[in-house]
C-alpha cells in the first residue's frame, strides 16, 4: 500500500490534518494506537471535562443559585453514575463522529502503534504483535502529549490521579488536593468542589495561571476563593504516602524550609504535560529534538525530508485548536498550497465559572517588549444583561497599541467568556483597532456589550460607567 500522507496520531491535530489532506485530493491514512479516535482531547481531556463542568455547574446552580431567581426546589441530589454516563455518551458521540468523518473523506485508519522506520516508511505494530509496513510520500507526526510526572508523587489513578483519573472518580472526595494551579487544576478542581469536595490547590509559583494576564489571574483567584477553593501558593510538594484512608503529602515553601504534612482523600497531579514521542523511532530516523519537542521550521518540516510534525509534540501552546489549525496548514502545504497559522491570535480559555478567556498579548508581555499601549476596562457589574443573569463577576480588558490603536490583546473574565473572546480574535485577525470594535453595533442586552464598552474605555468614552 502506498499513500501520499500518513498521519501518526488521531487527536485534534492528526484527524483534522488527515481530513483536510483528503479534501485536497491526497490519499491519506491515519495510524492510531488507542481503540477510539480523537486523542487526549476527545477521550480524556477537553470533551469529557466539559461534560462534567457543564453538569456540575448546573448542579451548583440548582443548589445555590435558583432561590435568588425565585425558583424553589429541594436541594438537588447527585447521581454521580448518571453524570458520568452523560460524560461517556458525550465522548462516544464525538469519537464516533471522527470515525464517520474518516469514512466520509476516505481516510484509511490503522489501529496500532505507529513508528517511523525511515522517510517514506511507517511501521504499524498491532497489539497482538503483527507488524505491517506502509509506504508513503509524507509523514505527519501528531502524537500529542502525556502527563508530566511529579517525582515523589506517584500517580496510581486511584488515590493519586492525573486528569484521566480525576475525570473518573467513583465518589466525591471529602478532601481533594490539587497540585498545580494551571488550567487542569482549576477546571477539575471546580468540578469536584461543585459536587461537594473541599478543594485545596498547591502551586509552586506565587500566582495562579502563569502565562495569563496577572490582573486576570488575580481576580480569578479571588473569585475561586469566594467559591470555597483554597490556595497554597509558593509551595512545593516533596512527597506523597498512601495511607489506609487516603494520601499524606509533604509540603514545604517553594524556597525550602520546614516540611508540613497535609492529608487528602484524593490528590490530583496537574503540573503540566510533556510531548509524547515514545516508540516513534525518531532517533533512529534522525529527527532532531529539543527538550523533548520535535524541532520544525515555519512549514512544520522536521530536519528529515518528508517528515512533518504538529500539535503538542512541537513548540507553542499545548491547545487542541492550535493543533487543529496546524493540521490544516500542514495538509495544505503538503498539497502545494500556502498553509499558515497566525500564532499571535490563538485564544486561550479556562472553562471554570466564570470562564477566563484571552487572546493576544498580556500587559506583562507588552511591558516586557517595551510596547506602549492603552488599556480599556469594563466590569460586568455595569452590564444590564449580566445583572439579569446574576453573572456580574468579571471584566473585559482591551489592550491597544498607543500609537496605532491596533488591538494587541483582549482578556475576559465572565460567564461565557470563552464564546465572547472570538469577536476579539476576528478583529485581531483583520488587524482591527479598538475604535473598530467600539464602533461595531453590539446587540442589547448582551454580555458582549461589555467588550464594546471596554473598547470604548480605551479612549475613556465608555457610556455605562
Ligand atoms: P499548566 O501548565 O496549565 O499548569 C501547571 C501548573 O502547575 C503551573 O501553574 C505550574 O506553575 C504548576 N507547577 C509546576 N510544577 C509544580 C510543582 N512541582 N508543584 C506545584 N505546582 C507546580 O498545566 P496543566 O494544568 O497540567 O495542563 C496541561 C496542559 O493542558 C496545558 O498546556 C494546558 O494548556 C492544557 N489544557 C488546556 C485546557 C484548556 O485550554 N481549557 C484544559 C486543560 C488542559
Amino acid at each position: 500500500m502506498s499513500y501520499d500522507l500518513i498521519v501518526i496520531g488521531s487527536g485534534p491535530g492528526g484527524y483534522v490534518c488527515a481530513i483536510r489532506a483528503a479534501q485536497l485530493g491526497l490519499k491519506v491514512a491515519v495510524v492510531e494506537k488507542e481503540k477510539t479516535y480523537g486523542g487526549t482531547c476527545l477521550n480524556i481531556g477537553c470533551i469529557p471535562s466539559k461534560a462534567l463542568l457543564h453538569a456540575s455547574e448546573l448542579f451548583d446552580e440548582a443548589g445555590h443559585g435558583f432561590a435568588a431567581l425565585g425558583i424553589e426546589v429541594p436541594a438537588p441530589k447527585l447521581n454521580l453514575p448518571g453524570m458520568m454516563k452523560h460524560k461517556a455518551d458525550t465522548v462516544a458521540a464525538n469519537v464516533n463522529g471522527v470515525a464517520f468523518l474518516f469514512k466520509k473523506n476516505k481516510v484509511e485508519a490503522f489501529r496500532g502503534l505507529g513508528a517511523v522506520l525511515a522517510p517514506g516508511k511507517v511501521q504499524v505494530t498491532v497489539e497482538d504483535g503483527t507488524v505491517q509496513v506502509l509506504e508513503t510520500r509524507n509523514i505527519v507526526i501528531a502524537t500529542g502529549s502525556e502527563v508530566t510526572p511529579l517525582p515523589g508523587v506517584e500517580i496510581d489513578e486511584k488515590r493519586i490521579v492525573s486528569s484521566t483519573g480525576a475525570l473518573d472518580l467513583a465518589k466525591v472526595p471529602g478532601r481533594l488536593i490539587v497540585i498545580g494551579a494551571g488550567v487542569i487544576g482549576l477546571e477539575l478542581g471546580s468540578v469536584w468542589r461543585r459536587l461537594g469536595a473541599r478543594v485545596e490547590v498547591i502551586e509552586y509559583l506565587d500566582r495562579i495561571l502563569p502565562g495569563m494576564d496577572a490582573e486576570v489571574a488575580k481576580q480569578a483567584q479571588r473569585l475561586f476563593e469566594k467559591q470555597g477553593m483554597t490556595f497554597r501558593l509558593a509551595s512545593k510538594v516533596t512527597g506523597a504516602k498512601a495511607t489506609a484512608k487516603g494520601v499524606t503529602l509533604t509540603v514545604e515553601s517553594a524556597a525550602g524550609g520546614a516540611a508540613e504534612s497535609v492529608e487528602a482523600d484524593i490528590v490530583l497531579v496537574a503540573i503540566g504535560r510533556r510531548p509524547f514521542t515514545a516508540g516513534l523511532g525518531l532517533e533512529a530516523a534522525g529527527v532532531a529534538m529539543e527538550r523533548g519537542r520535535i524541532v520544525i521550521d515555519d512549514h512544520f518540516r522536521t530536519n528529515v525530508a518528508g517528515i512533518f510534525a504538529i500539535g503538542d509534540v512541537v513548540r507553542g501552546p499545548m491547545l487542541a485548536h492550535k493543533a487543529e489549525d496546524e493540521g490544516v496548514a500542514v495538509a495544505e502545504i503538503i498539497a502545494g498550497k500556502a498553509g499558515h497559522v497566525n500564532y499571535d491570535v490563538i485564544p486561550g480559555v479556562v472553562y471554570t465559572f466564570p470562564e477566563i478567556a484571552s487572546v493576544g498579548k498580556t500587559e506583562e508581555e507588552l511591558k516586557a517588549a517595551g510596547i506602549e499601549y492603552n488599556a480599556g476596562k469594563f466590569p460586568f457589574t455595569a452590564n444590564g444583561r449580566a445583572r439579569a443573569n446574576r453573572a456580574t463577576d468579571g471584566f473585559v480588558k482591551v489592550l491597544a497599541d498607543k500609537a496605532t490603536d491596533r488591538v494587541l490583546g483582549v482578556h475576559i473574565v465572565a460567564a461565557g467568556a470563552g464564546e465572547m473572546i472570538h469577536e476579539a480574535a476576528v478583529l485581531m485577525e483583520f488587524g482591527g483597532s479598538s475604535e473598530d470594535l467600539a464602533r461595531t453595533c453590539h446587540a442589547h442586552p448582551t454580555m458582549s456589550e461589555a467588550v464594546k464598552e471596554a473598547a470604548m474605555a480605551v479612549e475613556k468614552r465608555q457610556i455605562h460607567l
